[in-house]
């Protein structure tokens, strides 16, 4: 904007503030969703807006004027000074009662369709659509192909005490926890693919990372093995937040959002196998509480490590940490199993981002026929189709699923902040809210 001072300008937007001094000088701040820019109304043409109820905050208006240089002007010490105002969109004087910087968490969520107009939230909406565009770029420059699966489905992937259920036409479908499924059966035909799309999960907990609907992004390939894929992630959020760090607009909007923020580049991530993770809490004295009923006691392989655990080791190491090789017990049907001196461990891996916990869930997917058979009896049924993909040439698929509001979480700064994934989508769905 600023080799347009001088110059005529037409533009238009939302009054975001406005501040008037006597009846003959009117200063507004337009917004238009790229940006913001003072604009001053003055002599007979503010006369003409004297009352509050022609000009006040969120009016949709149309400027004719000029663009000065005046320090005095926040937003790049620009304002345009109008020759021309109308309104083409008047709003209710309420606004502002309505929609308060203080007000508590619930009237927020009440009224998102209002509070997503504010500046915090807004520069978190366009961080979300830069991470979005800058990982399209990253899988295309890498030669994947984004598909686009279902979100009606006829089976469980990540077990039946997180799926929404459906009466689909009289019969009995799903919301999709995972795409995973449907990306396996599209690398035959497609190779390397991806899709960014919703996940379901029925979750019962109301934590700062859970949501009930949560937009996913997964990739799937042949060829795999357990070391390319932590490789790949490794390259993808190196390439992600470099091309953060490389954005002026994306490093403002952090640097306002979370001034602490450290970006993760590919030297920061280190591999924690999981029976080291569980040698690592004992000697971090961190216990193990199977539920409220039963004394905390030590870790022993074979335990669950919650998410606060895991929370707790990442912040221990300081880094993102891949944890790998889970037994195979703790983990979902599809995971390649391999078997160990401490029993059957699965060929996969977790990533977990100081602050947040697991961001990342991958694996080799299983390719052994009789045992998914077996296994896929126990999820209830609804996967004969994902059988025949075993049936027909398993080519050593492997693949994992990002949240992507968690990604988010980790920028705005995680577990000491007041941010949760809630606050990292449009509109979060979550158990009790199902509007607006
Ligand atoms: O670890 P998850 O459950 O893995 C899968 O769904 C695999 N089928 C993915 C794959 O291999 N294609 O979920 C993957 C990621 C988690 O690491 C987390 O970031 C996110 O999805 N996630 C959630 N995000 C918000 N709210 C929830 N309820 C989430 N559940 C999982």
């Amino acid at each position: 904007m600023k080799s347009a001072i001088g110059c005529a300008a037409v533009i238009s937007g939302w009054v975001h503030r406005i501040r008037r001094q006597g009846k003959k000088m009117i200063f507004l701040i337009l917004r238009d969703g790229s940006g913001f820019v003072q604009v001053g109304v003055f002599g007979e043409l503010a006369k003409q807006f004297a009352e509050p109820q022609s000009l006040c905050v969120e009016t949709f208006v149309k400027i004719e004027g000029t663009v000065k240089a005046d320090q005095r002007a926040p937003y790049n010490g620009i304002e345009v000074e109008a020759l021309k105002l109308d309104v083409i969109g008047a709003s209710s004087t309420d606004f502002e009662c309505r929609v308060q910087v203080d007000a508590g968490n619930q009237i927020a969520l009440d009224l998102r369709h209002l509070f997503i107009r504010g500046e915090n939230t807004a520069a978190i909406l366009k961080l979300r659509a830069f991470i979005l565009k800058t990982l399209r770029a990253y899988y295309d420059e890498n030669g994947f192909f984004e598909i686009t699966p279902p979100s009606i489905v006829c089976n469980s992937c990540e077990g039946g005490s997180t799926l929404f259920r459906l009466n689909y036409f009289g019969e009995e479908a799903f919301l999709t926890q995972s795409s995973q499924l449907y990306l396996e059966s599209a690398v035959p035909a497609l190779g390397k693919v991806f899709c960014i799309h919703p996940s379901f999960r029925a979750e019962k907990s109301k934590t700062k990372r859970h949501l009930a609907e949560y937009t996913h992004i997964e990739m799937e390939a042949h060829s795999m093995t357990l070391e390319n894929l932590i490789e790949h992630l490794r390259q993808l959020f190196h390439y992600l937040f470099t091309k953060i760090e490389e954005n002026s607009d994306m490093c403002e909007y952090i640097k306002k959002l979370n001034p602490g923020y450290r970006g993760l580049f590919y030297d920061d991530f280190m591999v924690l196998p999981y029976y080291q993770a569980v040698e690592l809490c004992n000697e971090l004295s961190l216990q193990f509480q199977d539920d409220a009923d039963t004394p905390p006691r030590a870790y022993a392989y074979g335990d669950d490590l919650t998410d606060k655990i895991e929370r707790r080791i990442c912040e221990h190491l300081g880094r993102p940490v891949f944890i790998t090789q889970f037994p195979s017990a703790m983990k979902a049907f599809y995971m390649d199993p391999r078997s160990t001196e401490r029993g059957m461990e699965t060929n996969s891996s977790d990533l977990l981002f100081p602050g947040v916990g697991e961001v990342v869930g991958g694996s080799m997917r299983n390719s052994n026929y009789e045992l998914l058979v077996e296994k896929a009896k126990e999820e209830g049924g609804g996967l004969d189709w994902y059988l025949d993909l075993r049936k027909y040439g398993p080519g050593q698929t492997g693949g994992y699923g990002i949240g992507l509001e968690r990604i988010l979480l980790y920028i705005l700064g995680g577990d000491p902040s007041d941010y949760s994934v809630k606050d990292c989508c449009l509109y979060p769905r979550y158990m009790g809210r199902v509007s607006p």
